[in-house]
Parts: structure tokens; C-alpha cells; sequence
């Protein structure tokens, strides 16, 4: 029988050494019972216990394939639900601090997709014409709404491949949450930016007129990530003026200007492959969150190379931030008690919908 759950409030005072000393030993007694998924945007205390890094798409890989009986993911609170969805039913995922969430997700959801999706059904029927796409950085039901509606989910990393997929399926796209990722994206596929609209979702048919909607082939998400927001195009011009030879890199959730003036686009996983596999002495402007560009410039150093983060303020993820050693060792010295704090369950229902669009994108993206 599990004993009583122990409190988080007798693991808040305890220093990250002490954590880190028990994090240990409690993930040595765990053994193969437990996975820990760590996301690239996690601070240096919690990311050295992960057991897997990577993007998104890379850990929603590692959820599907992991064997283990929990699997605690230091990510946020979409990524534990895609962990669930993608295990299997006796296997639990755990997010170590419930707030741990995102912002830009939480600009969309299911009754403001519906009511958009019957508005636009008025101008032409939808599920006809209309391939809906969800960023994974969604909510589970947003997610079930595309399996259920010939839709999918894409990542930073599969958006183009996905897009095309869409594209042979229907004329058109409505995609959510992420305007620039999805702006990006078409502009790289060679969609002109007259063709790409977006869509205020606090507004009557998106504010836009039935012509608009007819003629565009991308309806983008009025949604955004404040983090990568923070980047700017002057940001990239002063650099360039004091190194002319220096390279840019950005994530593609950054704004239309800053990615155009990028040498390169990628998710975290390819900002780091790319400055990684680049020779020696060469210097990088990075655009995106600063506990990923903080341990790649420390990384780089040491093969000489030079790191920069883009903006002249700090732009770190609060929610990604919650997730700190004292809640990771609360998480992982419960379940030696056999106590399962802060499980992440999708409901049946939801879940098997999402699978679907979940499993076309991986599908997609092989
Ligand atoms: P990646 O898919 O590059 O990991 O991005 C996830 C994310 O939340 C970026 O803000
Ligand atoms: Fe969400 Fe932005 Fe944080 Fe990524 S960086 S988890 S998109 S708020």
C-alpha cells in the first residue's frame, strides 16, 4: 500500500546540491521503472537528470518508444500530454509542476477553433477544403479536433513536411496556435504572403471579408510565443554591423522579419546540430530561449566558437522555469512510496482523436 503522499513544502528549502544528491540516488533506485524526458529550453539543474534532450518532436519520439513505467518530463504541460497519448495505457506521465504551462497554447482553444471552423464552413464547406493544423504546442482537444477533422500536428522541426502533406490532402490551411511558425513556413514553401491571412479570433469571421478567405491558402492563428516576440530585426542589423561575417539562426516561432534576415531556421534541435557541425571560429546569433543559447555558448566556447544571444534583455520561458530540482526530486522520491504526484491523463476520448493527428505527423515526418 502507498504511504502518504509527501508534501512538497519539506523539499521548497532544500539548496540544488541537496537535490541533486537525492535526484541521484532516488533515479538509481527507480532504475528502469522510470524515464526522465528533459526539453532543451530546461535550466542546467534540471536538464543534467534528464535521461533524453531534445525538441519536441524528438521527445514525443522517446515517449512513444520508452519502455519505462513513468515517464517525468521537464518540459511543459502540452508535451507530458503528448507523452501520455503516445504511451501506453499503464504507463504514466508525470509533469513536476502542474503550472508549468504555455502561453502561446493557451491563445487557442476548442470553442474558439469550433466557432472559426463553423464560420468558415459558412464560406465554403471546411471539411471539404480545409486541412486543420495544430502546432503540438496545443492542448490535447485541440489536437483530437484535427484527428477528427482530417487534420494534424506539426512541430518547428516537421512544418514544412506537414504543410505539404495538408496541401495534398485539401486548398487550404487554418493553423494554430503559432501565426509566425505557420507565416514562416508557407513563405518558405513559396506561398505568397497576399495568400497567407490571419485570423483574430476575437472578431466575427476573423475579421477578415469572404473574399480574403476565399482567396487565401493558409489561415493563420492569431496566436504567438512571447519569448521568441522579443526578437527584432534591429537586433540582427546591429550585430551584422559589428560582425559582418557572423551567422544568424533563429527558431521559427520568431517574427516574419528576424527569420528573413536568418542565414538558417530551425527548431532547438537543428539550432544546435547546425552551430554544432559549423567549423571552428565561427560566430552565431541565436534567437531563441536563453537557457538553450546560455549551455550552447558554453559548449561552444570550448571548440571555439562564438555564441550570441539576439536580444539585448533576457527572454527565458517562466513556465519551462518552474520546473526545478526540489519539484523534480518531490516527483521522483514519491514514486519510491509508490505515490503518483502530478500525473498528466487525457481523457480516452480526446486521447484516441489526437492519436491520430499525432501519428500522421510522425508518419509525415519520418
Ligand atoms: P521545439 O519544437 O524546437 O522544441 O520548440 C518547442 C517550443 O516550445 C519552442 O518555443
Ligand atoms: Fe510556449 Fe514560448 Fe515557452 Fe515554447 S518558449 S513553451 S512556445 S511560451
Amino acid at each position: 500500500m502507498a504511504t502518504p503522499k509527501l508534501s512538497i513544502d519539506h523539499f521548497l528549502s532544500l539548496n540544488d546540491a541537496q537535490c541533486h544528491e537525492r535526484i541521484v540516488a532516488a533515479k538509481k533506485a527507480l532504475g528502469e521503472r522510470l524515464v526522465i524526458l528533459g526539453h532543451h529550453y530546461q535550466r542546467e539543474e534540471v536538464f543534467k537528470h534528464a535521461d533524453y534532450t531534445g525538441d519536441s518532436l524528438k521527445l514525443s519520439r522517446q515517449a512513444a518508444q520508452s519502455g519505462a513505467e513513468y515517464i517525468v518530463f521537464c518540459g511543459v504541460h502540452f508535451m507530458a500530454e503528448v507523452a501520455d497519448i503516445l504511451s501506453a495505457p499503464e504507463q504514466i506521465a508525470i509533469l513536476p509542476d502542474l503550472a508549468a504551462g504555455c502561453s502561446m497554447a493557451d491563445m487557442a482553444n476548442l470553442e474558439k477553433v469550433e466557432q472559426a471552423w463553423r464560420e468558415l464552413s459558412t464560406i465554403q464547406a471546411a471539411d471539404e477544403y480545409i486541412t486543420p493544423i495544430t502546432y503540438i504546442n496545443s492542448a490535447a482537444d485541440l489536437k483530437a479536433f484535427c484527428g477528427s477533422h482530417g487534420g494534424i500536428v506539426c512541430t518547428s522541426s516537421n512544418a514544412q513536411r506537414v504543410l505539404e502533406w495538408a496541401f495534398s490532402q485539401r486548398k487550404k490551411v487554418l493553423f494554430f496556435p503559432d501565426q509566425h511558425l505557420g507565416r514562416n513556413t508557407g513563405v518558405r514553401m513559396g506561398i505568397p504572403l497576399e495568400q497567407i491571412v490571419v485570423w483574430d479570433f476575437d472578431k466575427p469571421y476573423g475579421g477578415l471579408t469572404q473574399e480574403e478567405i476565399k482567396a487565401a491558402k493558409i489561415i493563420l492563428w492569431d496566436g504567438f510565443c512571447s519569448v521568441h516576440q522579443q526578437f527584432h530585426a534591429e537586433h540582427i542589423d546591429k550585430y551584422r554591423a559589428t560582425y559582418p561575417q557572423g551567422k544568424v539562426i533563429s527558431h521559427p516561432e520568431c517574427p516574419y522579419e528576424v527569420c528573413q534576415k536568418s542565414d538558417e531556421i530551425g527548431s532547438t534541435e537543428l539550432i544546435i546540430k547546425t552551430v554544432k557541425a559549423s567549423p571552428p571560429c565561427t560566430r552565431w546569433l541565436i534567437g531563441t530561449e536563453v537557457n538553450l543559447v546560455n549551455r550552447l555558448a558554453r559548449e561552444s566556447e570550448a571548440e571555439g566558437k562564438f555564441v550570441h544571444y539576439m536580444a539585448p534583455v533576457v527572454c527565458m520561458c517562466s513556465t519551462m522555469y518552474r520546473i526545478d530540482p526540489a519539484h523534480l526530486l518531490w516527483i521522483l522520491e514519491n514514486l519510491l512510496e509508490d505515490n503518483i504526484v502530478n500525473q498528466i491523463k487525457v481523457l480516452p476520448d480526446i486521447a484516441a482523436q489526437a492519436r491520430l493527428a499525432l501519428e500522421r505527423m510522425l508518419e509525415v515526418s519520418l
